[in-house]
């Protein structure tokens, strides 16, 4: 899956505050992130994290308080070439293929939609062309076009948002929780549909959960949010076998079954701080169990391990020191 290492995005500190009545929702804060091409990054977190937003940004739907998103080295907030056709390149497939598809529409149109918007010069020939080979891309034949999407079954109309997604040929997919409303079984068809797509297109996807079975066992690189930030970011093999930063080992934890797991296990405990609100020092500090008064006072900032995973903890080189002791 990692065919080169030519990183096609790069997130530079990028913050984003809402302003919610006066009151300030810092629900992105410094976040820093490359994918590199041909990758498949998770990005895992509880829910009201922050990972929708982050993905909204990178869609052109919001645009940052802070930082830059540059897509092939180039800042898709600045230029307004970058915004006309950045775009294009950068699609999202939503969780919700109810509310994603106009459902007074036909699937034919919808799909031929994007076309019309985006390449006005090709014929009507050429667009029905490019609808069906996208329709049998998904698995569904011709007949689809004339249904309506209330019509069809949820992971059919997930095979549909997939199909728009990439009728314009775009080289990142951002996928925001795009199984989670399906059934498990459903789950794997349309996990297995994505994966054949990313090796035929060469795509580069960015997969946000809240799930972590979900995303882990496909992943090159996991990625584990916690109120806007990224707090451990690494292989997603290490990741799972050896999580090290407090939240990311209660998050599997939580997800695991019993033995998958060697690293100690660690309760759920606390709920998520209000973005509005958030805490002093290192942001997880009112649930973690090793806190200490540097934890609530000072932020840590990403720091690089010996085996090549970045960690926003004070006593990172401790935890990662104490996991290898116990492996050996
Ligand atoms: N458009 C918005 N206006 C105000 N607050 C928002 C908006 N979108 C998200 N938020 C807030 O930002 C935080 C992160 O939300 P979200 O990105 O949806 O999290 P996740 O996708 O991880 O569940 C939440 O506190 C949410 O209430
Ligand atoms: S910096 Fe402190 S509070 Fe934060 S995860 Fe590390 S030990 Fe826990
Ligand atoms: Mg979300």
């Amino acid at each position: 899956m990692n065919n080169t290492n030519k990183n096609v995005l790069k997130i530079d500190n990028l913050s984003i505050c809402f302003d919610i009545n006066g009151k300030k929702c810092h629900a992105i804060r410094d976040l820093n992130l490359t994918v590199n091409a041909g990758e498949l990054v998770a990005l895992v977190g509880e829910s009201g994290c922050g990972k929708s937003t982050f993905g909204q940004m990178l869609v052109n739907l919001l645009e940052p308080t802070k930082g830059e998103i540059l897509f092939e080295g180039e800042d898709i907030f600045k230029s307004r070439r970058a915004r006309k056709e950045i775009p294009q390149k950068i699609q999202m497939i939503f969780q919700d293929p109810y509310s994603s598809l106009n459902p007074k529409r036909k699937i034919g149109w919808l799909l031929e939609e994007s076309l019309d918007i985006h390449r006005k010069n090709l014929s009507k020939e050429q667009r029905i062309k490019i609808v069906d080979e996208m329709l049998e891309l998904v698995g569904l034949d011709e007949s689809y076009k004339d249904r309506y999407p209330s019509q069809l079954s949820g992971g059919q109309r997930q095979r549909v948002s997939i199909a728009i997604a990439l009728i314009l040929n775009p080289k990142f997919v951002v996928c925001d929780e795009a199984v989670s409303a399906l059934d498990v079984s459903v789950q794997a068809q349309i996990l297995n549909l994505l994966h054949d797509l990313q090796e035929k297109f060469n795509l580069t996807y960015l997969f946000i959960s809240h799930n972590l079975n979900v995303v882990s066992y496909m992943s090159d690189r996991i990625g584990v949010m916690y109120l806007g930030s990224i707090v451990e970011l690494g292989d997603a093999v290490t990741l799972s076998k050896n999580p090290i930063h407090p939240y990311t080992k209660m998050l599997f934890s939580s997800s695991m079954n019993v033995g998958e797991a060697d690293s100690g296990k660690v309760q759920i405990t606390g709920e998520l701080p209000s973005p509005s609100n958030p805490p002093s020092g290192c942001t997880f500090h009112t649930r973690c169990a090793y806190c200490t008064e540097l934890c609530s006072s000072a932020r840590p900032e990403l720091q690089e391990l010996p085996d090549g995973r970045q960690i926003a903890c004070h006593y990172a080189q401790k935890f990662y020191q104490e996991s290898m002791e116990k492996k050996q």
